[in-house]
């Protein structure tokens, strides 16, 4: 048992490695922008993006940042938000007119509302609050913590938010603008029931402006008999952008509110769905028809034990499907809801007063029974399932859910392609594209980078993507950063590696992976982002590839003591290459395939030997196999040291303690000194000779201590070592 724990905590001490490693090399890259954010401020959480002027604005508490879209933190201005005794967190950052921007806050748990000055032109450089405050109830909630989703359109302002300061009432609400300020029904659970809202956007429903309807996206608690026990639903609502409440009743009301269950759940084994029903964040993605955007939704679950993030898409067919369906009606002698089977009061509620379908011309005209059916069915009885009835993207078990959602159409060689950038609430982005595999209905998922963009582990709560810039801004808690959509030069350095890197943005082009642009028509540009085959695209310049892909082969050696463990890392770039090992005990003998039996464990990272054996003692290579193309990753000769011999290598000054230190550090890839250090304590952990790591500790820097000292002899050696490299790609049969 004893040793099981030494594995466990081994691999615990490679993840840990692992993560600094990623974690650095995305934050210190020079891809990565970071704004830090002010000592005296914090939740960067409401973005604001304009194209025209090149800027994004940023409310945070007790300020309004305006950066520069090129570089964040090369220029930005900031104002101090209007506030007297507490903070004030904008929540509410909406364009108004030509010069101004409409700017909400929560106050000292009194909203307030303002004017931004940001000027016609980006040469204007203003950026002023407007002295002048207005209430902002039913704009902003009081409490901080309250989300608002908003949306200003034809200077009105439609807001889900929370309208006391006990956060009870939660409502829809219209304000600003010539009409008189109308709302969802109050104090009633049919119609939201402890709503939190996450997206509003206009939707057109014919080409008739008088049709235009506001979807309003948020999720809830389940209805009074909906559901067993307590449960959340994943809501998108719907309202008439016309709507001026009715007659008689519902006085300033809505009287086209109507609301639906957006499904995304996975079938399980025992034949009980899992559902994903925490909506965090919703991106619509335009497509050539401005009344069918399609619809990104990122959900979570709401258990406690089962933790999993998922990402659906819906169509605007279906959900308008669901609003023409039956409405929910409580009725029998339970009392459950049931499709409505009655006489349905004409025109049909939910429908807009226009021209299009019927003699209204506005809502004030609607028969009283219309008013009263639609006050009482809010909410529709058939829910709206996602495309293809699943999921695109399920993540569980895992240590972070995912929190915000962006989408950008990407114009590829092969076609388009929509590329998911994902947040999640560790500070990380996921980019992954999913690509038909024959139809539609067969998308695969492919996961084309994961990066970490926060110094430390923090929610990514808002997300912004400038096609015009090519660049992703992200905001959380602690600050805002700013990447790149695409860093093509991380796929390597030969054509194979590009082409089954599959992102849609990179293509090789002759040189070296880099960015494709569709209208820039090169013959010699390679990429296949459905297939991902390097044998089609890249097999003319293998030679070509083997001459300048030498980077892509580490070789190494390494030293293990007899009856200890060791790990041989291996992770190639490909985030979906399959890994196999093979042993070669001596330059005659041939390959054989490591089993993953007889003391071997296969993990994705690399390939661990429980207890090495002087037979152990060959040469192993990592083989990473991808669409039948199978390429050499890691060439690692390991000699296996008998115990008598480990004293020499700690404690003398032998040759081979220091030909075992030079190999190390002369690898042109490997140099960060806690690699080595981890791999000599894993290979010396389970040894008797050695008390404590203390002990191992002194030991390590004494070697290093020599390591300087024989610099001279390391640089010798080095170029021996890189004379020995090779590089080896090679085909396999296509049934790998
Ligand atoms: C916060 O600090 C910045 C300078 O770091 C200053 O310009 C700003 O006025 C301060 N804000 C508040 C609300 O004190
Ligand atoms: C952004 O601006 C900062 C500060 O001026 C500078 O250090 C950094 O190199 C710039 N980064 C990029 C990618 O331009
Ligand atoms: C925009 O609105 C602000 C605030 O009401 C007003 O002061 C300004 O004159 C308006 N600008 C234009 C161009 O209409
Ligand atoms: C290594 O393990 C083998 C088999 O358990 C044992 O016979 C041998 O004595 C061990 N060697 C050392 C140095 O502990």
């Amino acid at each position: 048992r004893f040793c099981v724990f030494k594995v466990i905590l081994c691999f615990l001490f490679y993840i840990n490695h692992c993560d600094i490693f990623v974690l650095t090399e995305m934050l210190e890259s020079n891809n990565l922008v970071t704004f830090e954010g002010l000592s005296n401020s914090s939740s960067y959480h409401t973005f604001l993006m304009d194209e025209e002027k090149g800027r994004l604005v940023v409310g945070a508490k007790d300020h309004v940042f305006s950066f520069s879209l090129v570089n964040i933190s090369h220029d930005f201005t900031q104002v101090r938000t209007y506030s007297r005794e507490c903070s004030n967190f904008i929540k509410v950052l909406q364009p108004f007119n030509q010069t101004h921007l409409y700017v909400c806050g929560t106050g000292a748990f009194h909203p307030v509302c303002s004017y931004l000055e940001v000027g016609k032109k980006p040469e204007d450089n203003v950026f002023r609050l407007e002295p002048h405050v207005e209430n902002g109830r039913g704009k902003s909630p009081y409490d901080p913590r309250l989300l608002t989703a908003s949306m200003l359109i034809d200077g009105e302002l439609y807001a889900g938010t929370s309208a006391d300061f006990m956060g009870r009432d939660f409502a829809i609400f219209r304000t600003l603008g010539k009409h008189h300020p109308i709302r969802t029904e109050q104090h009633d659970s049919r119609w939201l029931n402890d709503p939190r809202f996450l997206g509003v956007h206009l939707i057109p429903e014919s080409d008739n402006p008088e049709d235009d309807k506001i979807y309003l996206f948020f999720r809830e608690s389940a209805m009074d008999g909906e559901h067993v026990g307590k449960a959340t639903h994943a809501r998108i609502g719907q309202l008439c952008k016309n709507d001026l409440g009715g007659h008689r009743s519902l006085v300033n009301k809505w009287t086209t509110f109507l609301k639906a269950r957006l499904i995304c759940s996975v079938p399980g084994s025992n034949g009980i769905d899992t559902h994903f029903d925490e909506l965090q964040d919703v991106f619509l993605m335009s497509t050539k028809d401005p009344k069918s955007p399609i619809v990104y939704a990122v959900f979570t679950t709401s258990s406690n034990i089962f933790k999993g993030s998922a990402v659906c898409m819906y169509s605007m067919t279906d959900v308008r499907r669901v609003f023409l369906g039956p409405y929910a009606h409580r009725d029998g002698p339970n009392y459950q809801w049931v499709p409505f089977q009655g006489r349905v009061p004409y025109p049909r509620p939910g429908t807009c007063p226009s021209k299009t379908f019927g003699g209204f011309d506005t809502t004030k005209d609607l028969p009283d029974e219309v008013v009263t059916f639609a006050r009482s069915h809010p909410a529709m009885f058939n829910p709206v399932y996602p495309i293809n009835n699943r999921p695109i993207i399920v993540k569980t078990d895992k240590d972070y859910q995912f929190t915000q959602i962006v989408v950008d159409k990407v114009e590829a060689e092969d076609g388009q392609y929509d590329v998911m950038f994902i947040g999640t609430d560790i500070g990380t982005i996921l980019k992954v594209v999913s690509v038909p595999r024959g139809s539609w209905h067969d998308l695969e998922e492919v996961l084309l980078e994961e990066m970490t963009v926060f110094r430390e582990p923090t929610a990514i709560t808002a997300m912004e993507l400038s096609t015009k810039q090519q660049q992703l801004y992200l905001g959380s808690n602690i600050g805002v950063s700013q990447m790149p959509l695409h860093r093509c030069e991380v796929y390597g350095k030969a054509c194979a590696e590009c082409c089954l890197a599959r992102d849609p943005y990179c293509a090789w082009d002759g040189a070296e992976c880099s960015r494709y642009f569709p209208m820039a028509k090169r013959r010699t540009r390679r990429q296949d982002i459905r297939n991902g085959d390097p044998l089609t695209q890249c097999s003319d310049l293998q030679h070509q590839d083997e001459l300048s892909g030498q980077a892509t082969l580490q070789d190494k050696t390494l030293y293990g003591v007899e009856n200890s463990s060791t790990f041989l890392e291996c992770s190639p770039k490909s985030q979906r290459a399959v890994t196999y090992w093979q042993f070669q005990r001596s330059a005659d003998d041939h390959k054989q395939e490591i089993q993953s039996e007889d003391g071997f464990v296969h993990t994705e990272q690399g390939l661990l030997i429980r207890t090495l054996a002087k037979k152990d003692s060959g040469v192993y290579l990592c083989q990473a196999v991808e669409h039948g193309f199978m390429q050499t990753v890691l060439k690692v000769t390991l000699e296996v040291i008998d115990t008598e011999r480990l004293d020499d290598l700690l404690h003398r000054d032998n040759e081979a303690a220091a030909a075992a230190n030079v190999q190390e550090f002369s690898s042109p890839r490997e140099s960060p000194n806690q690699r080595l250090w981890y791999r000599d304590f894993l290979s010396l952990v389970n040894h008797p000779t050695l008390n404590s790591v203390d002990e191992f500790c002194e030991q390590i820097w004494k070697r290093e201590r020599k390591h300087r000292k024989q610099k001279w002899k390391h640089l010798q050696e080095r170029q021996k070592g890189r004379n020995r490299r090779t590089h080896e790609l090679e085909r396999a049969p296509r049934s790998v």
